[in-house]
């Protein structure tokens, strides 16, 4: 490579910029991201997802000691540039698109205002909340006096660039740097700018700030306090702490101007490795203790918590549902954002498709699909016909739909919901919904295996409590549909949000939340699923499409 070698990007807005390439073998991620040029590298730069694949338009790069000539679509992660280039990065690879946050929630459990810090109104006086997720962390304020909320501010965890779940984070923190720098990307890149986000929304000068009360999970929460996560990627999985801990904002180095170093951060108990602080958060705060008859809660996140509350008893279990429904590891798959399909029905004879985008941008500039719209897509393709119950496309149905939908070209059927659009054919493929018919079965076996060893059916549960933000976007009806909520009427589903976020405003605004959170952690009964009998077979025939 010459020494005046440079990436020139255009971006998706026509925006041009041209960045000078240095002579150390960074991969082209590295590059883009030290310019502010965050890609989607949700495999933790692996070359194991389609995250961070930008187009090469010219020039050549080097993958593997092989020369990749123009044009030609590359993973920027194995990809380093081997003259100057020009490359072009698709919306769906740039993650600088603002995430649909799960920033709004229901409180279900009555609560006295005896704040965890003793403000000092119009000195020291307000508080954060803070749910810090794998993918989006989210801040609010609150004022400790009246107990309003002032503020939120929500963004993607920046520690994405190290991988888009927690198992590739843990096994990036195998490395020491990696661990200090993942700690630095969500104190300091993360949570720090949306404080002082929310701070600047609710015009409170940091000075005021008397504490703040953190959500997570367990993996979160270890990698927050710089602490080794790496005995959570191995059985027996054992935390290096899971009860609730007082530290301060100096402690890990939460720095701002006007934050005391010494001001106090509340983390919230977890239950266990796969089971965090934030379902804690969840079962406190949707009430689901005080239930008279059975009732669940289902986070369908990358792990799909779930827990059931049977006369009392709390039992719980973390599937390995995967990301698919956050759209990720699918061909065209995003998560919920702007420019994302968040809707999306087929129906045959006429052949018609119907679908929305999140911002309502027009679909032919559609930045990928979002997991609501997988689901519409799995339900409605199924209910014409379209889909057998194997998940593969019927022939007959098929061979009905006009030609530009169809596509094979990368030896799987797809449907094409564009033809084409500029970023490519948008596109759902056999080997799509393979992958979330494996995501739905891993939560529908859960579900299951809970219900059976309570000795209770779907029928007799009072409510359904669906958390955390892929619900808040969810059609219900349609997730019933398929089989993801299995057994389960509308009637008893309640959306609830956000209720990590709600626990831990409920830690700030009233004192003895810690103390009761802290005993429902050891009422918790964790199941195993693999262990659990029956699992495996459950899990097969849910794979199927009802
Ligand atoms: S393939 Fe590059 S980040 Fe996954």
């Amino acid at each position: 490579m010459s020494s005046s070698s440079h990436v020139r990007v255009e971006l998706e807005s026509g925006e041009r910029r041209e960045i000078p390439v240095s002579k150390d073998a960074r991969p082209l991620t590295d590059t883009l991201a030290a310019y502010g040029l965050p890609l989607n590298t949700r495999c933790g730069q692996r070359g194991l997802c389609h995250g961070c694949e930008v187009l090469l338009l010219e020039g050549s790069v080097l993958i593997d000691g092989s020369e990749v000539h123009a044009p030609a679509t590359v993973q920027a992660c194995r990809a380093h540039p081997a003259d100057t280039v020009l490359v072009r990065i698709p919306a769906r690879s740039h993650i600088e698109h603002r995430p649909q946050v799960g920033e709004t929630f229901e409180i279900a459990v009555p609560y006295a205002h005896q704040p965890l810090f003793r403000p000092v109104p119009g000195r020291r006086d307000t508080a954060f909340a803070v749910d810090v997720g794998t993918t989006t962390v989210v801040v609010l304020l609150t004022d400790l006096v009246t107990g309003e909320v002032l503020s939120r501010a929500g963004a993607f965890n920046a520690q994405i660039r190290f991988g888009d779940n927690v198992i590739t984070r843990i096994d990036a923190a195998r490395n020491p740097e990696n661990l200090a720098a993942m700690q630095h990307s969500i104190v300091m890149e993360t949570i720090q700018p949306l404080l002082l986000r929310a701070c600047e929304l609710a015009a409170r000068p940091l000075e005021r700030i008397a504490g703040g009360a953190i959500a997570g999970n367990t993996t979160m929460l270890h990698l927050l306090t710089g602490t080794d996560p790496t005995p959570l990627g191995i059985a027996p999985f054992t935390p290096r702490f899971i009860a609730g801990k007082l530290l301060t904002a100096g402690a890990i180095m939460l720095e701002a101007d006007g934050l005391a170093p010494e001001t106090p951060l509340q983390l919230l108990p977890g239950i266990a490795a796969y089971i965090g602080a934030d379902i804690l958060a969840g079962v406190f705060a949707s009430g689901m203790v005080f239930d008279t008859s059975p009732s669940l809660l289902v986070d369908m996140g990358t792990n799909g918590e779930i827990v059931l509350q049977n006369g009392g008893n709390l039992t719980a279990c973390a599937t390995a549902a995967g990301p698919a429904f956050e759209g990720c590891g699918l061909r065209c798959g995003t998560r919920a954002r702007n420019g994302a399909v968040s809707d999306l029905l087929v129906s045959l004879d006429p052949f018609h498709l119907e679908s929305a985008t999140i911002g309502k941008i027009p679909l032919a500039r559609a930045n990928g699909l979002c997991g609501s719209a997988y689901v519409d897509f799995l339900a409605s393709a199924r209910a014409c016909g379209l889909l057998r119950e194997n998940g593969r496309f019927d022939g007959a149905a098929w061979q009905g739909i006009p030609a530009p939908n169809r596509l094979t070209d990368d030896g799987e059927l797809a449907l094409s919901l564009t033809g084409s659009n500029i970023h490519g054919a948008l596109r759902i493929s056999e080997v799509d919904v393979a992958l979330l018919l494996q995501a739905k079965a891993a939560i529908g076996a859960g579900i299951d295996i809970l219900l059976e060893t309570a000795g209770i059916g779907a029928a007799d549960l009072g409510c359904v409590y669906l958390a955390g933000g892929f619900g808040m976007h969810l059609n219900v009806a349609h997730a019933i549909r398929i089989g993801l909520l299995p057994g389960i009427r509308e009637d008893q589903v309640r959306v609830v949000g956000n209720t990590a976020l709600a626990g831990a405003l409920l830690a700030l605004l009233d004192h003895t939340t810690l103390g009761k959170m802290e005993k429902l952690r050891a009422l918790v009964r964790v199941i195993e699923l693999n262990l659990a009998d029956g699992f495996e077979d459950r899990y097969i025939d849910h794979l199927m499409l009802p």
